[in-house]
């Protein structure tokens, strides 16, 4: 049985598991910066407004600088039979200071405390994955520059349908990447206010300056209203959600890469670094990094749901089911750090095998598109030209023939307008380089795409 800070109208002897139950400490330590750096700007707010003295508001800033040196130095452990990290560091500050560390807690409560440590660590963790995803939206420029004439086939429904390049592929995933990253900075633009001074659910009858206090933090404003600041994790919603958007584009490249370097298509080879090889099959090369970043998607989604429905039914004000918020929002940031990260590696060592992606793209009729446009452009209807070019792709197929060889004679059985400029029509380079239509995968479209991409990085 432990004693508690709270003790009060209860005798704050809890049970031993009863405690363990309820304490968060084995994983809010890691806000302990955010606390202590929440808690001196309190102490000076409360300075200012001479509801302590400055000596007081020195000593407790002092005294909470000396516990964050020794946090981060690892000198003081954390004492996890505290309840959760502001607890620890209020009882860490009373033991160093005696009865003024107690003064600490004028004026706030763990609720609206909370609450500011979560914007204050998702707000740095926000900084740190936008800067991850630009250095990695820098890698797939570069690879997308090495690869913007490397020709391969487009893809609809998995059936290879129109030529394009492998640069002009890759630049896709820097367009999605630019969106999850306009995304963050949009949902941290709403985080930026602070809940401190909420306190537990109905503000103070202290003359507190809230908007002091949060402009020492670096907030844009405060919340407006007491409840729903203690109350709003929308702010961690939005960041999961647009993290679970960000895992979702990682993902899908994640199963392109597992296609491309797989024995049937080998359009890449990915570095050794980055695949594994099996227990038993010696020939193996696993893209394993791949399937994880695919497989840990799924677990980020789990955590936005367990949050989601964790907040669903909750009546305002604070309710101890919010404490259930930290492990999703931990490990969802968690996860997608590491995951960005891993894939920059992965792309930034991959390897394109340009023969490979070019025969497949000899192989599909991608050009037939190509071969009606070219009927069209000598004056057919573009609906008889696409019928047209059906039956002579269905007589290559049974003949054993591709576009480019089919003989002139063949193809003025199916239309007088056939010349010998058809085959510099299905020409496949050709076929990429006409493609200029804005976004499109001719080389000028896609240099002015990778143009605009790396102006987005500066
Ligand atoms: N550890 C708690 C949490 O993470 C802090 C707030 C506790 N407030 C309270 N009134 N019990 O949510």
């Amino acid at each position: 049985m432990a004693k508690k800070m709270w003790e009060g109208v209860t005798e704050a002897n809890t049970n031993k598991a009863a405690d363990d139950f309820n304490a968060s400490i084995r994983f809010d330590q890691r806000m302990y910066k955010q606390d202590i750096t929440g808690s001196m700007a309190h102490a000076r707010m409360l300075a200012k407004q001479g509801i302590l003295t400055d000596a007081e508001a020195d000593a407790l800033c002092d005294g909470l600088a000396g516990i964050l040196e020794d946090l981060q130095s690892g000198k003081l452990p954390v004492d996890e039979t505290a309840e959760d990290i502001h607890m620890f560091v209020e009882q860490e500050l009373t033991q160093r200071l005696g009865d003024v560390g107690k003064k600490l807690h004028t004026a706030r409560s763990r609720n609206d405390q909370v609450a500011l440590d979560i914007r204050l660590y998702l707000r740095e963790e926000t900084d740190i994955l936008l800067e991850k995803i630009r250095g990695f939206v820098r890698v797939i420029a570069d690879q997308a520059e090495v690869y913007k004439d490397t020709i391969c086939p487009g893809y609809t429904h998995l059936q290879r349908a129109q030529p394009i390049t492998f640069g002009h592929h890759l630049l896709s995933y820097a367009m999605m990447l630019l969106r999850d990253a306009d995304r963050l900075r949009d949902c941290r633009r709403r985080m930026n206010m602070s809940p401190i001074g909420c306190c537990a659910l109905a503000g103070t009858t202290y003359d507190t300056d809230r908007v002091f206090e949060a402009g020492r933090l670096g907030f844009d404003g405060i919340c407006r209203n007491s409840l729903d600041g203690v109350s709003d994790r929308d702010f961690a919603l939005e960041m999961l959600s647009d993290i679970a958007i960000l895992m979702m584009h990682l993902s899908r490249m994640a199963e392109e890469v597992i296609l491309w370097s797989s024995w049937e298509f080998r359009f890449v080879k990915l570095d050794d670094a980055y695949t594994t090889g099996s227990s038993i099959m010696p020939q193996k090369r696993n893209p394993d990094m791949a399937e994880l970043v695919r497989g840990k998607t799924g677990r980020v989604y789990g955590d936005l749901m367990a949050l989601l429905t964790t907040l669903k039914g909750l009546p305002l004000a604070y309710n101890k089911d919010m404490q259930e918020d930290k492990e999703s929002i931990f490990d969802a940031v968690d996860t997608a750090k590491a995951c960005v990260d891993i894939f920059t590696g992965v792309i930034a060592t991959l390897k394109a095998i340009p023969e490979n992606m070019k025969k497949a793209a000899g192989e599909g009729f991608i050009n037939a598109t190509d071969l009606a446009d070219y009927l069209v452009r000598k004056g057919l209807p573009f609906r008889s030209a696409y019928k047209i070019s059906g039956q002579i792709v269905k007589q290559c197929m049974q003949e054993g023939l591709v576009l480019e060889n089919l003989p002139l004679e063949k193809y003025r059985e199916h239309s007088e307008l056939f010349d010998t400029d058809v085959y510099d029509a299905v020409d496949l380079q050709n076929c990429v380089n006409r493609r200029l239509s804005a976004g499109g995968p001719g080389l000028a479209s896609v240099e002015e795409q990778l143009n605009w991409v790396r102006g987005q990085l500066d």
